[in-house]
Formats: C-alpha cells, structure tokens, sequence
C-alpha cells in the first residue's frame, strides 16, 4: 500500500514539483447486482483498498500520466482531437480529462502519477477509484470543485464515451460519497444516497478474489444491458407503463414475463427480484437480522447465476464452498460478474476456518490460490496530505 509521502516523493523525484494528492476507494457490493443501469437499488461499501493520484500543474496543455503499478508513462495534448477507447488505463485519464473540459472547465495540462491498491479486474471497481482520483485532482488543479455527485456522473461519462463501458452509476456515487461504517443505499433514478449503518457486527463482510479477470466492455456486460432495455421495449408495446424495469412492479411479474421471450423473461425476473431483495436487505441490516441479510444474498447469487447469467464456474464454486462452511451466513457474487470476486457474510467466530477451508478447495479445483480478507466498510474520495523529505 502507497503512503501519500512515499507517492508525493515519487512524484517529486519524476516531475521536479510538489503535487497536490487525492484518492478515491474501490467497493464491494452488498447486494443490487445489474440493478444500477435500470434506474433500481443498489446497496455498496467502499473498501479500504484505495488509488491515489498526485498531481501538479503544466501550462502548455499536455497531461501526462505514470501508473506505478504498470511502469507505464503515457502523454497527450489538450489541444488535439481526443483519443478514445483504445482499451489501456490511460483512456481513463483522457476521458476524465475531456469530459471535464466538455462541462466547461479549461485545463491548463497535468503531470500526473498514479498508485493504487486496489486490484485491476477483480470486480472491485478499480476503474471508478482512478476516475475519482484523476477527478478530483484535475478540477484541483483548475481551482474548481463541484459536488461529489457531479464527479460521479462525469467519471460515468468518461467510462461510457472513453472506455466504451456503458456502466450505471453505483461505483462511481460510492467512491464519492461512502462513510466509513456505513453502507450506501443509492436510488439510481433520483441518485438519492442514503447512509445504512453497518449492524454491529457480530459478523464481518469476506471477499473472496477468484483471480479470474474479467474485461468488462469486452465481457457480456453491454449486451445484457441492451438486452434490459429490450425488454422494456417489449414491455411497453404490450401497454405496461414502464420507463425502465425499476417501474415494474413484483405483483405485475408474473404476468410480465408470460409476456416476454427467453432470455428477456429471466433478465426481468432477476432485476425485479434483486430490487426487491436490495430493499429488504436495507431493513434486514436496520433490524441486524444478519441470517435474513445472508439468505438476501444468496438468494441474489442465485438469481444472477440462472437468471442474469453472469456468474461463472470460479465464483459459484466459492458460493457453493462457503455455503457449507459453518457461520457462514450468506454469499454471493459482486459486481459485473464474469469473474472477479465474491463477498461472504460469515459468523466472527467461524471466519478463519471458512477461509481456510474455501482458499484449500478452491486451489485444489483449479490451482489458482483465490485471496480471501475481511473487508470493513471505508472512506469515499478526498484529498490527501503528504510531507516531502
Ligand atoms: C459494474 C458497473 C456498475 C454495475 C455493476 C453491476 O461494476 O460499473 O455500474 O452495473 O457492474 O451491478
């Protein structure tokens, strides 16, 4: 893990300046999986696991960009027509940088250099971390800033017109706006976030990384997105008054889906139920029904494996392994799926030995060693200070 005086030292030692430094968290989704895009409920924490980003001004219109986790330098000018989805890191750096300029602010050029701790592909949002990081440190450098919300939706925009991923907003709202110990319950329509305190918890959140890499804009994740509003184009034609499937009501299903052909019927049913799980898990967490918010989350596993169909063999291999484990309350996949990871909700007392026994079967199936950690519930974006020797 970078500390902000090492990265700031870094940085000084490359460019030859003192940088301003900020950083921005990756998640862990609780529950609401391929919800976001369809205006519903989702219901993520902020890890601990961060990427940072130091940065000092230039004034001649060039941003550049070094990752320190890949040795990669990369530089273009503010001046010249943009460059989009060439499918590298630095597309985040040039989409953010565009995008904020297109919502009307100048940038003068960048040094930049980025860390992080958060591992890339292992569907813990290490795309919006950098999107929030390289956003707060551009509108830093041109004097301005804007609301948590409005860093979000442009790091969204970045994703959608840079990266070529046609994400919802989930990531990047939690990244801006998490509080430690607290998950957030995010309205994608309205953006409204609210705070659900973590239950004290007599059990604690494990993610499982399976070590299997997604590529999401290469992935199934535009198509089932696609494959979402088709239904709703179906729906609407056959007189159901919905903008998107958040409106479709759970006693409407049914009828719904006799309604709609396969696979249109089973990617409904998924995103209907998983709305109505998101918001009973927000009261299961109110009430610490910890048994009832575990089964929430199985139950959303099982519906994105044979509904959504997202999962794949690593991630419910971990499902299945930990449901057999003693304590373990609840389990399921997170975030777009295709691989990357999972989180567990396990009794304290029963942690060590369900870890132990998911990472030796697991390694034993497919010779890779997953990484299993507990996982609290950390603090969105925010600028950082550092002291350079
Ligand atoms: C990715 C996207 C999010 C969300 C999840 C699935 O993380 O970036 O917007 O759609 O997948 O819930």
């Amino acid at each position: 893990m970078t500390s902000a005086s090492e990265l700031a030292q870094a940085f000084n030692h490359r460019y030859s300046a003192p940088p301003r430094l900020f950083s921005a968290p990756g998640r862990v989704n609780l529950i609401g999986e391929h919800t976001d895009y369809n205006d519903g409920w989702v219901l993520p924490i902020a890890i601990r696991a961060r990427t940072w980003v130091a940065a000092a001004a230039r004034a001649d219109g060039i941003v550049r960009a070094y990752s320190r986790q890949l040795g990669e330098e990369y530089e273009f000018s503010l001046r010249r027509a943009p460059a989009t989805c060439r499918g590298k890191w630095f597309d985040y750096v040039e989409g953010m940088a565009r995008v904020i300029e297109a919502r009307g602010v100048p940038l003068g050029g960048a040094d930049l250099m980025i860390d992080s701790s958060v591992p890339l592909g292992a569907g813990l949002s290490s795309s919006a971390a950098l999107e929030l990081a390289l956003g707060q440190a551009l509108l830093s450098l041109a004097d301005r800033s804007w609301s948590p919300q409005e860093l979000a939706l442009a790091g969204q925009m970045a994703e959608h017109q840079f990266v070529g991923v046609a994400c919802g907003p989930m990531d990047q709202l939690v990244g801006a706006l998490a509080r430690e110990n607290h998950a957030l319950l995010i309205d994608c329509r309205s953006k409204e976030c609210t705070e659900v305190p973590l239950p004290s918890m007599a059990a604690k959140f494990v993610v499982c990384d399976t070590r299997v890499r997604h590529r999401l804009a290469a992935s199934g994740y535009n198509w089932r997105r696609e494959e979402c509003r088709e239904a709703v184009r179906h729906l609407r034609a056959m007189g159901f008054a919905i903008e998107s499937l958040r409106d479709l009501r759970v006693e409407d299903l049914e009828r719904a889906l006799k309604l709609l052909p396969a696979p249109l019927d089973r990617r409904t049913r998924h995103v209907v139920q998983e709305n109505a799980r998101t918001r009973a898990a927000v009261d299961a967490m109110r009430r610490s029904h910890l048994q009832g918010l575990g089964r929430l989350m199985t139950g959303s596993h099982v519906s994105l494996r044979d509904d959504f169909e997202v999962s794949c063999r690593e991630l419910d291999f971990v499902v299945e392994t930990a449901l057999r484990c003693q304590g373990v309350l609840g389990a399921r996949m997170t975030g777009a799926g295709f691989g990357g990871s999972a989180v567990l909700l396990v009794e304290e007392n029963g942690v060590e030995a369900a870890c132990a026994s998911i990472e030796n079967s697991f390694a034993q199936e497919f010779g890779v060693q997953p990484e299993l950690y507990v996982t609290e519930a950390g603090a969105g974006m925010r600028p950082e200070s550092a002291t350079v020797h």
